[in-house]
């Protein structure tokens, strides 16, 4: 069956790192491999810049170009690639975490000279909790860094992964004359100091020719020669299971702005990665092979165009085909939707396509109909897991600053909501609306897009809360869980499914409450069942 085939073409990744490591570099020159575009710079980095925090056109093209970023397709071999845009921007995590979900596997980026940086270490072990297999690229190796085998020990020390090498540095910073490819037992020696082509290197197969002696000195072959024995010494062989499973992490070494090793990575990540993965929903395990589409909303992307409100909802297909004017079961509605104009994303393009399948991401204009982690079926009632709300790092209270446009207010509030910007609870003593952010530039973002999109002006208020918990009681009737409820009362809130939260001031006070309350379990993320 050719959908089949079509299933096992795709791979669907993202890149992950600290802001600067270099991910917009390295996905724009693995496009370049593609042939998806044809010069270095056609990838915009959607970061946002030092300093930028409160410059509404900074935020404004920022989100412009996050649409234009948030799937990049190309083939390459005979495979499909999607590579999924994580915003490495610590205020947009939750972003970040919600578009893992919808990965199949992941490539790190880290920095050469800085070494593993602290949203790596954030975004790496949301990827070793779900076990989603991994491939670490150590960048910049153009500039004086650590050492090779010092940042291996800190990428095992600070991530907890488990490491072997596929590539290795000859030389560094001025040095830096090549790659030795582990994996296909090659080495690649770099010529000139043209940079932004794709040079295609020498390769030899042996690496005690003397021609390598020729090639890069004496001094520089020999330490090669003795680091390789170290790593074939001290690090495991590859091993696909372990990979597959995430206990494995192959390392490879380059410079994506010179393209140094990046096509190493990308051969052999054309080789290892998984395919589309089978993923767990309430009620059973789909497999991607299954022929009846499932899907589930990852993201929802606000129209630049404030006059039209539409929105476009980011599809991961988990199994089956997606086709055009077909009408598919919207579970939390419980309606059919069929969609005459879904897109597919292509580079740095997005067009309107017949046909997708499990492992592609599709587009689909929305009105308000969406919000994250709703999930689309042939008519099977089922919900994916892995989508939670964690609890956020900064609350305020949000006050309506303009009386006549209380409506529009509350219509934005929502709508923003569903988008995953930020999350809101309300209080269950007094109704007051208090808004949790990761970060506090969605403050600003809130406050601008509600002015800009619909009308409405809001002010905030601060307030003292440490950490929202989501509330598990063992049991509903019991004395303690009534208990609990009445003297809690004023911090009592529901977040926006209605779940109730417990919103504590301090560390101090959930480390109080739980041994007060053993049978109400307290919990940091909004999926716990
Ligand atoms: P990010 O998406 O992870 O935030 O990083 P990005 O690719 O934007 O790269 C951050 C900076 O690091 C950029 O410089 C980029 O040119 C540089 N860079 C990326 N890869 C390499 C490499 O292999 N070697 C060296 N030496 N630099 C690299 P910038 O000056 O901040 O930005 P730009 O003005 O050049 O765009």
């Amino acid at each position: 069956m050719s959908f089949l085939k079509e299933i096992q073409k795709r791979r669907t990744f993202g890149i992950i790192s600290h802001p600067d490591a270099g991910k917009t570099t390295l996905t724009e020159k693995l496009l370049l491999f593609g042939g998806a575009i044809q010069e270095a710079g056609a990838v915009k980095s959607n970061k946002i810049k030092k300093g930028a925090t409160s410059d509404f056109m900074e935020i404004e093209r920022q989100r412009g170009i996050s649409v234009a970023t948030s799937v990049l397709a190309f083939n390459y071999r005979d495979k499909k690639i999607n590579i999924l845009d994580t915003p490495g921007h610590k205020d947009f995590a939750e972003d970040t975490f919600r578009t893992l979900t919808a990965v199949d596997s992941v490539i790190v980026v880290i920095d050469v000279a800085k070494g593993v940086e602290e949203q790596t270490e954030k975004l790496v072990e949301v990827c070793r909790m779900r076990n989603i297999p991994m491939i670490v690229f150590i960048n910049k190796l153009d500039r004086e860094g650590k050492d090779a085998f010092d940042l291996l020990d800190e990428v095992e020390q600070k991530l907890g992964l488990r490491v072997t090498p596929l590539s290795f540095p000859i030389g560094m910073g001025y040095d830096f004359k090549g790659i030795y490819n582990i994996w296909e037992k090659k080495i690649n020696i770099f010529s000139g100091d043209n940079k932004q082509t794709i040079s295609a290197g020498v390769e030899f197969d042996d690496i005690n020719t003397p021609e390598l002696d020729k090639l890069v000195g004496e001094t520089s072959a020999n330490t090669l020669r003795e680091e390789l024995e170290m790593v074939y010494e001290v690090y495991p062989d590859f091993n696909k299971k372990e990979y597959d499973e995430g206990q494995l992490q192959p390392v490879f070494f380059g410079s994506a702005l010179n393209n140094f090793g990046v096509k190493e990575l990308l051969d052999c990540f054309i080789d290892i990665a998984p395919n589309p993965q089978p993923k767990m929903s309430d009620s059973r395990l789909v497999d991607a092979k299954e022929e009846k589409l499932t899907g589930f909303v990852f993201k929802i992307h606000a129209n630049m165009d404030p006059k039209h409100r539409d929105r476009l909802a980011f599809v991961k297909i988990v199994s089956g085909t997606f086709k055009r004017n077909t009408p598919y079961l919207h579970v939390r509605h419980n309606k059919k939707v069929k969609f005459s104009s879904p897109n597919a994303f292509f580079a740095e393009k997005k067009e309107i396509v017949e046909e997708s399948f499990a492992g592609d991401i599709v587009g689909l204009h929305d009105t308000g109909n969406f919000k994250i982690g709703d999930t689309l079926t042939e008519g099977e009632k089922l919900n994916f897991k892995g989508i939670p709300s964690f609890s956020p790092e900064h609350f305020r209270y949000v006050n309506n600053a303009d009386p006549l446009k209380a409506k529009q207010l509350y219509k934005g509030l929502d709508q923003l909501m569903d988008e995953g910007v930020a999350q809101l609870f309300t209080l269950d003593m007094n109704g007051r609306k208090i808004i949790g952010t990761v970060g506090a530039l969605q403050y600003e973002v809130i406050q601008y897009r509600l002015e800009h999109e619909y009308g409405a002006k809001c002010s905030y208020e601060n307030i003292a809360v440490h950490k929202a918990c989501w509330v598990q009681p063992e049991d509903e009737k019991n004395e303690e869980f009534k208990e609990f409820k009445r003297v809690k009362q004023r911090y009592l809130a529901k977040d926006k499914q209605g779940q109730l939260v417990f919103l504590a001031d301090s560390a101090f006070t959930i480390q109080m409450t739980q041994s007060k309350y053993p049978t109400v379990k307290l919990h940091f993320t909004s999926e716990f069942k």
